[in-house]
């Protein structure tokens, strides 16, 4: 951290500068998102100057969201994502969705098998009860920033091998030829809590974006009920409205 010569460098208050400092390194990503900040005792130390000030700047960036407490266990950075402006109308893989905006993703794996479906399952896919449901649940990752933990059940009929989603749970819909052709959609919005807060690596409390989809076959039978929790600071959804009749 770039925080030698606070003392002596320009005039203005010392904990504006060791803010503008640390907001520097955050945004240009000398520090990434999920870091977890020194303590503010060694950064006092460090930077010769005092906690109070150290804790003042660092409440200040907490304020503005480009770090987040966590009890217990320190503090950490939030690199603020740009947002992704998504249509509402056009059904798309989240995975097409970055590649179309230069981004690579990959997931972390919570929860990939075949199973029995829960009765929200059965009643949302409908299948019996001693069908098999493929759930793939990730945490969904794009250049480096967490933006969504998704959960999809797919009945086993259409996806088998749960291990064939490697990344794109649609491109493995492709190779079956169950890539659905149609989807309703909801969404809401909530309060970001623990576990998915620490995972999604924003504050306790942050605003998201709760997203359930169920989505169809041009047979009309449901192929996937995917619940997910996307950041609230890093989308944008826009539709297109058009006078009715
Ligand atoms: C979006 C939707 C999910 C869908 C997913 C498929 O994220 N919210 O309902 O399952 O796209 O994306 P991919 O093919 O990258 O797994």
């Amino acid at each position: 951290l770039p925080l030698e010569g606070l003392q002596s460098g320009g005039a203005g208050p010392l904990y504006l500068k060791l803010r503008q400092s640390l907001e520097e390194a955050i945004l240009s990503g000398k520090l990434n998102h999920g870091d977890a900040l020194p303590p503010e005792r060694d950064l006092a130390d460090y930077a010769n100057i005092s906690r109070v000030t150290v804790r003042k700047a660092v409440d200040d960036l907490v304020r503005d969201g480009l770090l987040v407490r966590r009890h217990g266990s320190g503090t950490f950075v939030v690199r603020p994502v740009s947002r992704v402006e998504q249509s509402l109308s056009r059904l798309t893989s989240f995975t097409e969705d970055m590649a179309r905006r230069g981004l690579n993703t990959r997931a972390e794996w919570l929860e990939r098998g075949l199973f029995h479906p829960s009765p929200d399952e059965m009643m949302t896919l409908g299948l019996p009860a001693d069908a098999l449901v493929t759930r793939l649940g990730r945490l969904r990752i794009a250049d480096d920033m967490p933006l969504a933990i998704e959960r999809a059940s797919v009945s086993a009929e259409f996806l088998p091998d749960p291990l064939a989603v490697t990344s794109s749970l649609y491109a493995a819909l492709d190779e079956t030829r169950a890539r659905p052709v149609r989807a309703v959609q909801r969404i809401s919005a909530c309060n970001i809590k623990d576990p998915d807060a620490s995972m999604l690596g924003v504050a306790v409390g942050a605003a998201g974006l709760s997203i359930e989809r169920v989505s169809y076959l041009a047979s009309g039978r449901v192929v996937e009920f995917t619940r997910s929790l996307y950041r609230g600071d890093a989308y944008d959804f826009v539709a297109e409205l058009t006078l009715s009749e």
